[in-house]
């Protein structure tokens, strides 16, 4: 169904106006249901949807009013083709991680797995635990955020301005430690809820019926012949060559893969993965089992990936590192396609303010004192 668009669909004693299935699923809108027949459907009061609990809706919460972001042509050398980058970094925490919180929250809530008593606790790198951290001050609950030692300060104060609790776990064990934590901590606890973004199929749904949606109504001819993102979890990725293919766009899903050389990068949720060669595809249950087919791999050195994000904060896009690797993938991409018309979409994930503790500006020559 269009965005939009109206279903009427008839049973004993109720008519049902339902505005839009995949927002409804999304949490977007609320379902009307008008109830008493023919007659009564012009005069009677909407109800709330009887199956489900109703979203809890504190008036302050903004969250279900934002717009989409907007998805821009962009060219760092000049005769290189345009790249159309999808500004993620707008979103109200920071990064495109709100839209897997919000949409797995309101969708626990509304199958009543999540209450006012809940207890959310998620391992992540950072992102995720910021946007957890924003929809559960939001929505008035607990969140627990397990993130490895060695995490940038800027995200543990993040978190922790929500009023959200931060649990490190031991660097050695990375985000496999953070995610024992979580697990530790369910089994003690019956009030823990697990979002689970490795392995949930909601993350790349979240992806699947919004962010692809607002790309094909942005991309020019509403077509997209190439989608590029690094893979974390694997949501943006899956989630976007899904929907976009679903709608019938003939997409190639391209993985942007950060390679490092000794030292070990400040990639957020990429730099675990390529850290060990191969844990990758074993992290994330979603990447692993999806379906990608014709899938590109690029591979791109972090010193590219941290130079070209530099470049486009220069440009005035306040990106953090995985923006610079989403794009040089992207330029690669376009290049190994050949087709001058090609519109190849990426993802600039989130913003450069959790990232000013480490490498990305800590050795940006730019900001030396002159
Ligand atoms: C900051 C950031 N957020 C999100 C993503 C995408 O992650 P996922 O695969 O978990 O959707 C990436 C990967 O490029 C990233 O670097």
């Amino acid at each position: 169904m269009a965005l939009g668009e109206r279903r009427w669909t008839w049973e004993p004693g109720k008519f049902w106006l339902i505005w839009d299935m995949d927002q409804i699923r999304s949490g977007l809108a609320q379902p009307i249901v008008y109830s008493g027949g023919m007659f009564a459907r012009f005069f009677s009061k909407p109800k709330k949807f009887p199956m489900t609990q109703p979203l809890k809706p504190p008036s302050h919460r903004y969250t279900h009013h934002l717009g989409p972001t907007p998805l821009v042509p962009v060219c760092l050398a000049p005769g290189e083709p345009s790249i159309w980058c999808k500004l993620e970094f707008l979103n109200p925490s920071g990064s495109t991680k709100d839209r897997i919180a919000r949409h797995i929250l309101d969708k626990a809530w509304r199958m009543g797995i999540v209450g006012a008593e809940t207890i959310v606790a998620e391992a992540s790198s950072g992102s995720t635990s910021i946007s957890f951290a924003l929809a559960c001050a939001q929505m008035g609950i607990r969140f627990v955020a397990f993130m490895p030692e060695g995490v940038s300060a800027e995200r543990v104060m993040m978190i922790k301005a929500y009023g959200s609790e931060v649990c490190l776990t031991p660097k050695e064990a990375g985000i496999r430690g953070s995610i024992e934590g979580t697990l530790k901590l369910a089994t003690s606890d019956p009030r823990v809820f697990l979002p689970k973004q490795f392995e949930n199929p909601s993350n790349s749904e979240a992806h699947k019926i919004q962010t692809a949606r607002e790309i094909l109504d942005q991309a020019p001819g509403n077509r997209v012949d190439a989608v590029v993102s690094g893979v974390g979890t694997g949501g943006t990725l899956v989630g976007l060559y899904q929907g976009l293919s679903a709608a019938g766009c003939e997409v190639v899903p391209v993985l942007a893969r950060p390679v490092h050389q000794g030292q070990t990068m400040e990639l957020e949720c990429c730099s675990f993965s390529s850290r060990i060669p191969g844990v990758l595809d074993s992290m994330s249950e979603i990447f692993r089992t999806a379906h990608l087919p014709g899938l590109l791999t690029m591979e791109i050195r972090d010193e590219e990936a941290i130079q070209i994000a530099r470049s486009l904060i220069r440009m005035g896009f306040p990106v953090g590192p995985s923006s610079g690797l989403n794009f040089a993938a992207a330029r690669m991409a376009a290049k190994s396609l050949g087709r001058a018309d090609a519109v190849i979409v990426t993802v600039f994930p989130d913003r450069m303010e959790r990232y000013f503790s480490t490498e990305l500006f800590q050795k940006n020559p730019a900001l030396a004192p002159r």
